[in-house]
């Protein structure tokens, strides 16, 4: 951690980009999808589902949108608060550091945290806009609201297909600013991937895209998949928001967390 808050400190050391799972927002009372017992994929019986990521997959959702459309007014952000990562990104951002925060997920805390948004890709999408998924038709965002918290399935005005967030469903492509900032990762001074099982592809492939010599650090749980070894790799296995703590006690930056 010394040597890691002092790299950061350095003239070396000036474009972060970071990669975010679920993990940095259980401490907001948000599950993530994949711990046994408390993950989301574990909670679902009630839904009905033939495997729990089909409430998140397009072929299934075209056929049967109610499981989504229960679980989405569950989902919606709003009710949530950022956590301490959250106001280490924010940290980030301020000392000009933060080169680009790439997240999966879906509950703006990133933005909630005061991260400007030019620094945020939500690869995974957002509840932000709304489009039809027969006729790509978009559809209003408060009436939209409105069918989630009702539990109401939104049809297009257009041509009566289903209607849904621009969340990144299975089966879908990832948003365009998500491929334009790929190319980023090759600049790169630091990689930091924190909270995330680095199961779901492309996204998971980014930690493999910055450069040979770029030192990555992984801040997790416990280890994952698809990070692959590298030497130079800090692993770091906790919980973000006290790895993060740890790390601002030896940057100096403890007190405007
Ligand atoms: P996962 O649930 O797959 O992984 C979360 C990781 O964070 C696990 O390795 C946990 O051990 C770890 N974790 C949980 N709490 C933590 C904490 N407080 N501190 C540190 N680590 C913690 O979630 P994601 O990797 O984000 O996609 O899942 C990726 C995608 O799969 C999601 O974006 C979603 C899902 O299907 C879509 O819905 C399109
Ligand atoms: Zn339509």
């Amino acid at each position: 951690l010394t040597s890691l808050a002092k790299y950061i400190k350095s003239s070396d050391c000036g474009k972060v980009i970071l990669m975010l799972g679920a993990g940095v927002s259980t401490s907001a009372g948000i599950p993530d999808f994949r711990s046994p017992e408390t993950g989301l994929y574990s909670n679902l019986a009630r839904l009905n589902l033939p495997h729990p990521e089909a409430v998140f997959e397009i072929n299934f959702f075209r056929r049967n949108p109610v499981p989504f459309y229960t679980l989405a007014h569950e989902l919606y952000p709003g009710r949530f608060r950022p956590t301490i990562t959250h106001s280490f990104i924010r940290l980030l951002a301020e000392k000009e550091l933060l080169h680009t925060c790439f997240t999966q997920n879906i509950d703006t805390l990133e933005r909630r945290a005061g991260v400007p948004e030019d620094k945020i890709i939500e690869a995974h999408g957002s509840f932000a806009t709304q489009r039809c998924i027969e006729c790509n038709a978009s559809y209003d965002d408060e009436k939209m609201k409105d069918h989630i918290f009702r539990k109401q399935i939104a049809k297009c005005n257009k041509c009566g297909g289903y209607v849904k967030p621009d969340i990144v469903f299975f089966g879908e492509d990832l948003p365009l600013n998500f491929k334009l900032a790929v190319p980023h990762l090759r600049t790169a001074d630091l990689l930091i991937v924190m909270g995330t099982s680095l199961t779901v592809h492309p996204f998971a492939s980014l930690a493999q895209m910055v450069d040979k010599t770029c030192p990555r650090v992984l801040i997790n749980l416990d280890h994952v998949g698809d990070f692959g070894a590298r030497t130079d790799d800090v692993i770091l296995l906790g919980k973000c928001d006290d790895v993060v703590r740890m790390l601002c006690k030896e940057l100096g930056w403890e007190e405007e967390l």
